[in-house]
């Protein structure tokens, strides 16, 4: 791949229990999901169609050198998105240099995948440019830290969470480039492939309720809540998806009373998470399920969630309260063109935050504590061996979804 190769070149100056698979790179045709990605909605959706830049010059050398023992590190290996729908596995692109002494680098040990990786593919956008590096989830080891970064040094075991406009920090690459505030100790209790799952959908959850949905976030001295018969509805249509496993525990923690609809098949996970009730919706149209949720809670939910796509979207609203004053998050994406009834407010998650905001650091350290403290459990994990060789058909596995609550993450 000589080419991609010189364009990088000038860019870059468990919980144990988990299960183990691997998958051969034989990605097969799958379905999109009933919304998919093309109503481009969202918060952390680049709609723009991407540009292939020009390949420049070569650098007179092959790849720009870390400030400490270069010879030392082992290629940068990437999975780029090399023009549309097109992937290319790059041997090295190139180790990356500090752009802020804030900064710290990464060598990934395991990274997470999610809807978003083969969306933004499939769909083409977030994707600024070609070549570009996707990934939005990691854990690994610091082998750099920038002059300015006080919490970390190298040799440091961390988990990150990034932002897609940065393809330095696309995390199908062995070395990832990021904001010292964004990367986050492992909880002890963790191995690297469960931390690796916390950097979407962990963060996603806290953030979408301590952040957006008004649901107070736990300090290390809140007393235990426990949800009463009076206690505030939160609505989680998705209830056993990673973010929403994540989503019904940090509720319930908050004393909020859980609705989650899943399948039959998962209906366990969410009950076991805590939520107090679950709507199956196996074999039912959602009027059935908004009925059935109604049946439950009346006109009395306040907050909701959405984690499916736009026709779910809508369902929550005909679900939650038409007198009170509600907080609605559609993260699977909502048309434009809904009518949004005057006392639901509509919450656009943007995580982006979480990289440009210093300060949304404590969700993640408020994430770790929980995590750290047994307090919130990871979903289970299905680890793919075989590195980025792998990440590819591994998200054809995601596509046609069916994992049974289980979040999929890549060992490298
Ligand atoms: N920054 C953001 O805005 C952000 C961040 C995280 C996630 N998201 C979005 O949130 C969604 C979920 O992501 P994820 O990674 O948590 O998902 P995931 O782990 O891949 O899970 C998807 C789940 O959806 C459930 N599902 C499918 N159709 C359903 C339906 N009609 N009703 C209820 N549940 C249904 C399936 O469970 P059952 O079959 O067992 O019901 C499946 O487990 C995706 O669209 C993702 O892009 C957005």
């Amino acid at each position: 791949m000589p080419s991609l190769r010189r364009l990088f070149s000038s860019c870059f100056t468990g919980q144990k229990s988990s299960t183990t698979v691997v998958y051969g790179k034989s990605p097969s045709s799958a379905t999109t999901s009933d919304d998919g990605a093309l109503e481009k909605k969202t918060a952390d959706v680049d709609i723009k169609e991407p540009e292939t830049k020009p390949i420049p010059a070569p650098l007179s050398s092959s790849s720009p050198s870390p400030t400490s023992s270069p010879s030392t590190y082992p290629p940068n290996k990437a999975l780029v998105v090399a023009a549309k729908k097109t992937y290319a596995l790059v041997p090295d692109i190139g180790y990356p240099t500090l752009e802020h002494e804030s900064e710290v680098i990464i060598q990934t040990q395991a990274v997470g995948l999610n809807p978003i990786d083969w969306k933004s593919v499939d769909y083409n956008f977030c994707l600024p440019e070609f070549p570009w590096i996707t990934g939005r989830e990691m854990a690994g080891v610091v082998v750099e830290v920038g002059k300015d970064v006080k919490d970390l040094k190298v040799g440091d075991r961390v988990w990150t969470s990034t932002y897609y406009k940065s393809r330095r920090a696309g995390c199908f690459q062995t070395y990832v480039a990021v904001p010292a505030h964004t990367a986050l100790p492992l909880p002890s209790n963790l191995t690297p492939e469960a931390s690796a799952c916390l950097g979407v959908a962990g963060l996603t959850a806290a953030m979408t309720l301590w952040n957006w949905l008004g649901v107070p976030m736990p300090t290390p001295t809140s007393p235990s809540t426990h949800s009463s018969p009076h206690s505030p509805f939160l609505l989680i249509w998705g209830g056993s998806a990673a973010t929403g496993q994540f989503a019904i525990q940090l509720a319930t923690l908050a004393g909020l009373r859980v609705i989650a609809v899943t399948s039959a098949k998962t209906a366990h996970i969410a009950t076991a998470l805590g939520a107090a009730h679950v709507v199956t919706r196996d074999e039912r149209s959602n009027d059935d399920i908004v009925t059935a949720i109604r049946e439950i809670a009346g006109d009395s939910i306040t907050r909701a969630l959405d984690l499916v796509g736009s026709s779910t979207a809508v369902a929550c609203l005909r679900a939650v309260s038409t007198t009170q004053p509600v907080l609605f998050a559609p993260l699977a994406l909502m048309s434009k063109d809904v009518v949004v009834p005057g006392n639901v407010r509509v919450e656009t998650v943007e995580m982006k935050r979480f990289v440009m905001d210093e300060g949304a650091r404590r969700f993640a350290e408020g994430l770790v504590r929980l995590v750290g403290d047994g307090k919130v459990r990871v979903p289970e994990i299905e680890v793919v061996e075989g590195g980025l060789e792998v990440v590819e058909g591994a998200l054809e596995r995601l596509k046609k979804g069916d994992l049974g609550g289980r979040k999929v993450v890549v060992r490298c």
